[in-house]
């Protein structure tokens, strides 16, 4: 299974690297496929099984683009997975569908592993299931569903941070309809946390999880990792 933690704009450089040493312990004992994506100050060349990603970068090779990062930083430290489209981005950053498919096909033309977020905020949960349908199909606009390196997270805006989830119900019937849109490993995320991640990883249709706060200790992230390891072995 994929199981990926996003750190977010939290822990030091220095934080950084003993997370990922201390991570490196428990995800090599394990066959599943771990990403962590720092903060981009904690962006390195870190040896062994986990793959970092970065949370985000500009689609360019370098340039004049005040404040963001491009593929010559990324290259620096051997970086080939990226994180597009999650709901910050989208939300917080004001982030566009079309500046978002850009970024799409420029790494997608670097062969990058590309872990690409949807999801549905509260007011179109609300609206019903058609709706949400209808919403994250906007969210599929200039995507190459079928890029090999594709991996989807789903990740309700709602329930990101928040500690509300959708039922285990609700996950498998999106999850479902996302399986019908693409065939990529498709991820759920949004307040993913010790208690529930083994229900969620049992689910139809969930290929892995996307963790965000619950990921930032270590432990915790460990004891998901082996909740995976655990429902493969069965
Ligand atoms: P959360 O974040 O686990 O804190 O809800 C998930 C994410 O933003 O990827």
């Amino acid at each position: 299974m994929i199981i990926a933690a996003n750190l977010k704009t939290n822990l030091t450089r220095k934080e950084t690297k003993s997370y990922i040493e201390e991570l490196e312990v428990c995800a090599s004992k394990t066959s599943q496929e771990v990403f962590v994506f720092p903060a981009i100050t904690s962006l390195d060349s870190f040896e062994g099984s986990v793959t970092i990603g970065t949370q985000n970068a500009y689609p360019t090779q370098n340039g004049a683009y005040t404040g963001e990062i491009g593929l010559e930083q990324l290259e620096e430290f051997g970086i080939k997975t990226i994180l597009i489209g999650h709901s910050e981005r989208r939300h917080v950053l004001g982030e566009t569908q079309e500046f978002i498919a850009q970024k799409f096909d420029y790494f997608k033309r670097q062969g990058f592993k590309i872990i690409y977020c949807v999801g549905e905020p509260k007011e179109i949960r609300e609206a019903g299931h058609e709706k949400m349908l209808e919403y994250i199909s906007t969210q599929y606009k200039g995507i190459d569903t079928e890029y090999e390196n594709l991996i989807i997270a789903y990740e309700p805006v709602w329930a990101i941070g928040t500690g509300l989830t959708p039922t285990i119900d609700d996950i498998e019937k999106m999850h479902t309809a996302l399986k019908a849109k693409s065939q990529a490993p498709l991820l759920y995320g949004g307040s993913v946390k010790v208690t529930n991640a083994k229900e969620v990883l049992k689910s139809k249709n969930v290929d892995g999880i996307l963790v965000g706060s619950a990921a930032l200790y270590v432990e915790h992230f460990c004891t998901m990792i082996s909740y995976a390891q655990e429902l493969e072995s069965k």
